[in-house]
């Protein structure tokens, strides 16, 4: 099976890590050599935490030769299955399945591992709407259980038995939902993450203070200010547009603090600044 993912940055490069610890042959793209360079460090340090930790099979580096790195989308004609983890921009998104409908062999499918565009919308860009999945990977994704598969509207049964069998020899947990903003996860989990920036905005408490008491108070392992740091403001606040918008109503409204913190470049830990400060 030859596995391609477009899009070298936390998720695509963890996509990319399972797929290859899972015995498939993986191309990754980025737009620059540069986004290549990084996203196969954080690869490098992730397998090699879990080679100290007992927790692969192979070798780090008979993983990282079933890798290849590229800049040219035409390094994924052969591919049996794309999935891309790029910019939370529904543009964007859909003129590179354009792309990739033109350059992936008939019989391949694709996937996207958007948090809430509609996949029936980037399966129309595609051309190819029967072979189109939503793929949702959780981050960190060597160590996150789940993968939520989305069915656009045209997605067919093949397809969707295919993906859910690559989930399981992926060694994750595929759970299926209908396309709708923002599925399930996100659905639930964005307006969570939102009112808590909101409650900064408010001056209910420090950020320190809202993420203890969701952490101790709730048994949620990081606090929402902390996983919103850990996402990306940028992708959050995406996110919550795509609410907004999708289902018409005031109460998925993002937090003016999230716009503004985005505005300014603080993203959270990709940017080195977020609700906290990062190395
Ligand atoms: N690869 C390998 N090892 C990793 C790793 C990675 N990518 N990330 C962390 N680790 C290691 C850590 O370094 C640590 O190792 P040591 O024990 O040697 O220090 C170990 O894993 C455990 O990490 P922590 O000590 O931080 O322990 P933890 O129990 O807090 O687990 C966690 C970490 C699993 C990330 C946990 O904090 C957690 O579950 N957080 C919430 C994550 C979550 O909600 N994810 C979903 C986000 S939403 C989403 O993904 C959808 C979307 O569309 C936005
Ligand atoms: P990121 O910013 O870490 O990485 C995005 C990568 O895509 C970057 O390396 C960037 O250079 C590259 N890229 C951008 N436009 C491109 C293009 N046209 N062609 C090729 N590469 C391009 O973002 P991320 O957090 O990895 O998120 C990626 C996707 O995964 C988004 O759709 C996001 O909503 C989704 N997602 C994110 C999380 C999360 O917790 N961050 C969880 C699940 C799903």
């Amino acid at each position: 099976m030859k596995f391609g993912v477009i899009g070298a940055g936390q998720m695509g490069g963890g996509i990319a890590q399972v797929a290859a610890q899972s015995g498939f042959d993986v191309v990754v793209h980025d737009q620059k050599q540069e986004f290549l360079d990084r996203g196969r460090g954080v690869i490098e340090g992730s397998l090699g935490k879990l080679h100290e930790k007992g927790k692969l099979t192979d070798p780090p580096e008979a993983v990282l030769g079933r890798m290849q790195f590229t800049t040219s989308l035409q390094d994924f004609a052969d591919c049996d299955l794309v999935v891309e983890a790029i910019v939370e921009n529904e543009a964007i998104k859909k003129e590179l399945f354009r792309q990739l409908g033109e350059i992936v062999k008939p019989e391949g499918i694709l996937a996207s591992n958007t948090s809430s565009i509609p996949i029936t919308a980037l399966a129309t860009a595609s051309g190819r709407p029967t072979q189109f999945i939503g793929m949702h990977f959780m981050n960190p994704v060597p160590l996150m259980q789940l993968v939520e598969v989305i069915r656009g509207y045209q997605t067919s049964d093949d397809t969707a038995r295919f993906v859910n069998e690559t989930a399981e020899k992926m060694g994750k947990t595929p759970l299926s939902c209908n396309d709708y903003p923002g599925f399930v996860s996100n659905r639930i989990l964005m307006p969570m993450l939102n009112e808590a920036i909101q409650c900064v905005m408010e001056g209910v408490a420090e950020p320190e203070a809202i993420d203890g008491i969701m952490k101790m108070g709730m048994n949620h392992p990081m606090g929402p200010l902390t996983l919103a740091d850990f996402i990306g403001l940028d992708t959050c606040l995406a996110i919550m547009e795509v609410l907004h918008q999708g289902l018409g109503d005031d109460k998925y409204r993002p937090s003016p603090l999230l716009r503004k913190m985005v505005q300014a470049g603080l993203l959270g830990r990709k940017s080195g600044e977020g609700f906290y400060k990062y190395n």
